[in-house]
């Protein structure tokens, strides 16, 4: 250890042992809590964890926020002051510790703490951990603890008459409020273009009382390299003291738990210096043989080994003072920006930088999407079922990396081990979201704590990838979303200290292995020559970009921009009927110009947008007597159509651009309404999300149909071995029939992780009866089928010809009860008597779950699994199936 010379100047210097006695916490979820407001009019039963939109809907004096029109029929709640206050008795022994402080995880936003009637301290962002030290306000027996939150609307608004950024206001049609940018708190909180206004407060993390003496060990941090055939990894551990200044001996180790059932014991003394804020660091440098640890890898690339690392302080006789146990992963990864013409050579594309992740020192192509809280309550956002389903989702579709989207919150610990498990890298924004930023001093402090926090508690996850400054804040800036352009220097310079001066060293300092990007979108490397905010953020040539166009036909491959990473781009769809009605119960919403509808559509345009995209290739006549129902259906087809396409072309991409990545927005949603999520409010899955499950498979063939009529065929690879000796077959079928017209077969081959323009010439243009045929195309090696089918469309499905209603039988046997998780695996066998567009099965009045859907079928039977909690008779399956699918 190295020693502080500033307290080796100081007059007293003090040498202690450590005490012995380990620390205690007081969990305060168990006090006796209530809730009232600032008449008295109001007083319920609260809870910590916990959040007032929750607790006044426990106690019926609010509807379900997300019901109807309950978003804004009860605003009146952001506006009212709300207090908690919470009993609990402590005894004579408890407070004998030298250290008595109160801790909030995390407190929603802005308020003041009184422990029996006498001010501890006061709050301001709900992304930091707040300790007070409330040893002198503690009494033996009852305490009362007394917090008190101002209204985050008007917190909001007080701030901004001093501190104004813009924008001032979200849209109106997102039923919102003003000035979010002020508060440290989800930016989502008060509406977003995907969800509801609920500007909530409340203690939305665990609070309690710790007592310890002498030390606690807050958090640690491990740094991982790979030098030749080891891994080497460096502890900081992170404390807190009871002491200022002083010098405490202690022991300091580490066991960590390796493969073949081994623990690796390290450890050694060391004096650890207090500083004045009475915090200090201890470190610990570790080497492990790279024959004792597997590599971790992202979902796809292989295994997720995690290792138990348990860190210890204890005292000289042994004695463990304070302990923190983290799973850790051994991988190493990059953020490679170098001259793009390493990998393009000379051409066109190869002006400028690449941007891809370098995993254990290999290019990894990322896929995947964008992630939005949990739930819009954040008290709700942890819960453990929901984001296992959703993380297992993402998973289940090839998933290797998700962006923790800037406008929301740091996630749970409970969410960043999951990614670990699942080999979901993270892709981190900072909590920053389209809007420029004050930076008076309270502003920044704040943000210094919270950027301090968030790294060292969650810098040790292996998931984590990279950390992003803020989201679209330089393109917004460049392009004057918020502010005249008259403004532009005034907010360059309040963007540059805040991302740049405040958060970049503290970043840099407490992590120095991984990235910090300023923004996303960005150009990386070169906005930062360029003075941080670039000529054209979304330059092709460098870092990532986001794209959104609803005029272009979004199924066809010849609009889309390059890019070197796609980190966002998207479209609208409508949630099905079954989740609308977990909404409403009255059947005049069920219509797009109903008030309900419009209320839920926050995206200007947004129905527009929908129905032109959809105009554009599928038939839908205003008279339809299902005309609603088939909206919401086709919505999802033109919205998974167009995903596919994007990404496809990104993927494509990798072969003449360099592109590495593809993260389409979004994958959630928060709340019953129109938005550009896979997966629905409640867990359901869109077509979209099954479609990803095609559209990222690791192998694929990727069909592009060019302007001139001509298709090009790429073969995408993302393993690490390379296809040799396969055949790409194209088969051309006619509408009206299930037996091919014709099939060609042509050599295909790709290198490992890679995508590869196949020598292969189709032409449609001289094609007579264009309106009469697709073509479908899969991969066989050795004669066995090692792709998923893929299609090309010629015409507009709209215009073509001899798509014939079909006729769906559909049969259901049961399987088996699987052993590991009890659910039970039935087969649905389905035959169709001639070609069928994205045939969507729903078991409505079971519990279950199709593997695959939204079926595009030019054969005659096909099998899919359904598995559910339910061991049900698989005939009661088979009645409980109903079916959509497309035709003119
Ligand atoms: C007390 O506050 C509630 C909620 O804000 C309000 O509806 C009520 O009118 C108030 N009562 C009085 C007496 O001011
Ligand atoms: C604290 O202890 C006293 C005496 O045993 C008891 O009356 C009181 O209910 C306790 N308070 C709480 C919040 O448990
Ligand atoms: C641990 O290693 C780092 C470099 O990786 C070095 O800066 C530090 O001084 C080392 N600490 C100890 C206690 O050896
Ligand atoms: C790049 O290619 C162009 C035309 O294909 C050629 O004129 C030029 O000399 C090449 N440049 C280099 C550096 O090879
Ligand atoms: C709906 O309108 C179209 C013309 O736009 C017409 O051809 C069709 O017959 C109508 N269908 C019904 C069910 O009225
Ligand atoms: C498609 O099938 C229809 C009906 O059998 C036939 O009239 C048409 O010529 C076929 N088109 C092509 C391109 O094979
Ligand atoms: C499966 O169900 C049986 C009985 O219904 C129960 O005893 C068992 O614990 C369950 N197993 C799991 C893994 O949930």
């Amino acid at each position: 250890m190295k020693m502080n010379t500033c307290v080796l100047l100081q007059a007293f210097v003090f040498l202690f042992y450590v005490n012995n006695v380990t620390s205690v916490r007081l969990d305060l979820s168990a006090a006796h809590w209530k809730l009232t407001n600032k008449n008295g009019s109001i007083a319920v039963r609260g809870s910590v964890p916990g959040g007032v939109y929750t607790d006044l809907n426990k106690a019926g004096i609010i509807g379900d926020v997300l019901y109807g029109f309950n978003d804004v029929l009860s605003r009146w709640v952001a506006y009212d002051t709300w207090t908690y206050t919470g009993k609990f008795n402590v005894s004579a022994a408890d407070l004998s510790t030298e250290a008595v402080n109160l801790v909030f995880d995390g407190i929603d936003t802005v308020a003041f703490v009184e422990i029996n009637n006498t001010p501890v301290g006061s709050t301001s962002s709900m992304f930091v951990r707040y300790v007070f030290n409330v040893k002198e306000q503690m009494q033996i027996g009852e305490n009362v603890l007394k917090i008190t939150f101002v209204s985050p609307i008007e917190a909001a608004n007080i701030r901004s008459q001093k501190h104004f950024a813009a924008p001032a206001c979200v849209p109106d049609v997102y039923n919102g409020e003003c000035h979010v940018n002020q508060l440290r708190k989800m930016q989502a909180s008060f509406s977003w273009d995907w969800g509801p206004a609920l500007p909530s407060v409340g203690i939305w993390k665990p609070a309690y009382i710790e007592f310890y003496n002498s030390l606690i060990l807050r958090t640690v941090t491990t740094h991982i390299k790979k030098v030749d055939s080891h891994w080497q990894l460096r502890l900081l551990a992170y404390l807190e003291s009871t002491k200022s200044n002083e010098i405490l001996q202690a022991y300091f180790s580490a066991s960590l738990q390796v493969e073949g059932g081994q623990t690796l014991v390290f450890g050694g003394d060391v004096d650890i210096n207090t500083k004045e804020d009475k915090t200090a660091e201890v470190e610990l440098n570790i080497t492990i043989s790279e024959n004792v640890v597997r590599m971790w890898w992202p979902n796809g690339y292989g295994d997720q080994p995690l290792y138990e690392l348990n860190v210890y302080l204890s005292n000289s006789h042994d004695v463990e003072i304070s302990h923190k146990k983290l799973l850790i992963g051994f991988r190493t990864i990059e953020l490679i920006e170098e001259d793009a013409s390493i990998k393009l050579g000379n051409s066109t594309s190869a002006k400028g930088l690449t941007f891809y992740f370098k995993v254990n020192g290999y290019p990894l192509f990322m896929k995947g999407s964008n992630w939005i809280p949990a739930n819009i309550l954040p008290e709700l956002g942890s819960d453990e079922r929901i984001i296992d389903s959703l993380l297992t989702s993402a998973r289940d579709i090839h998933t290797a990396m998700l962006r923790v989207w800037g406008g929301g919150i740091y996630e749970s610990d409970y969410f960043y081990t999951r990614c670990d498990q699942l080999g979901i890298l993270v892709w981190q924004d900072f909590m920053f979201a389209c809007a420029m930023y004050p930076v008076d001093a309270e502003f920044l402090s704040n943000v210094k704590t919270e950027i301090e926090q968030t790294v060292t508690n969650l810098q040790h996850h292996p998931s984590i990838a990279l950390w992003s400054g803020n989201n679209e804040n330089e393109a917004a800036l460049r392009g004057n979303w918020y502010s005249k352009p008259s403004e532009f220097n005034k907010y360059k310079q309040d963007y540059i200290k805040l991302y740049v001066d405040t958060i970049k060293p503290i970043v840099e300092a407490l992590d120095p292995n991984r990235r910090y990007l300023i923004s996303s979108p960005t150009n990386g490397l070169e906005s930062e020559k360029e003075g941080y905010i670039a000529t054209n953020p979304y330059d092709p040539h460098y870092g990532d970009t986001h794209y959104y166009n609803y005029i272009i036909d979004n199924w066809d491959y010849n609009v889309y921009p390059a890019t070197r990473f796609a980190s966002e781009y998207g479209f609208q769809s409508m949630p099905s009927l079954a989740v609308l009605k977990t909404a409403t119960k009255d059947h005049k919403d069920l219509s797009l110009d109903s008030e309900f509808l419009k209320h839920r559509q926050h995206h200007p345009n947004g129905y527009v947008y929908i129905e032109q995209q959809m105009d554009k290739r599928l038939m839908l006549e205003k008279n339809d007597t299902k005309y609603f129902e088939k909206f919401l259906f086709y919505s999802q087809i033109s919205q998974a159509m167009s995903l596919k396409v994007q990404t496809e072309y990104y993927r494509q991409s990798q072969a003449d651009w360099y592109t590495m990545g593809a993260l389409y927005w979004q994958l959630n949603d928060v709340w019953q309404a129109p938005s550009w999520s896979g997966i629905e409010h409640g867990g359901r899955w869109k077509m979209l999300h099954y479609f990803a499950n095609t559209f990222f498979a690791p192998v694929l063939v990727s069909p592009r149909l060019l302007l001139s009529g001509d298709v090009d065929v790429y073969l995408l690879n993302d393993r690490f071995v390379p296809i040799f000796d396969s055949k790409i077959t194209v088969e051309f079928f006619n509408w009206s029939s299930l037996v091919p017209i014709k099939t060609e077969s042509y050599d295909a081959a790709a290198e490992a992780l890679s995508s590869k323009k196949q020598n292969i010439e189709i032409d449609l243009w001289d094609e007579p009866n264009l309106d009469e045929i697709f073509l479908r195309f899969s991969l066989k090696s050795d004669g066995v089928a090692s792709s998923p089918y893929n299609y090309i469309f010629p015409k507009p499905l709209k215009s073509v010809k001899g798509l014939n209603v079909p006729r769906i039988q559909i049969h259901v046997t049961k399987v088996k009860q699987r052993r590991v998780d009890n659910l039970t695996e039935y087969n649905v066998d389905i035959r169709v008597d001639t070609v069928v567009l994205f045939l969507w099965l729903e078991a409505a009045s079971v519990d279950g779950h199709f593997e695959d859907n939204g079926f595009i079928l030019a054969q005659p039977y096909i099998r899919v699994k359904y598995t559910s909690k339910s061991n049900m008779k698989p005939q009661k399956l088979e009645k409980s199936i109903t079916f959509q699918y497309y035709v003119n």
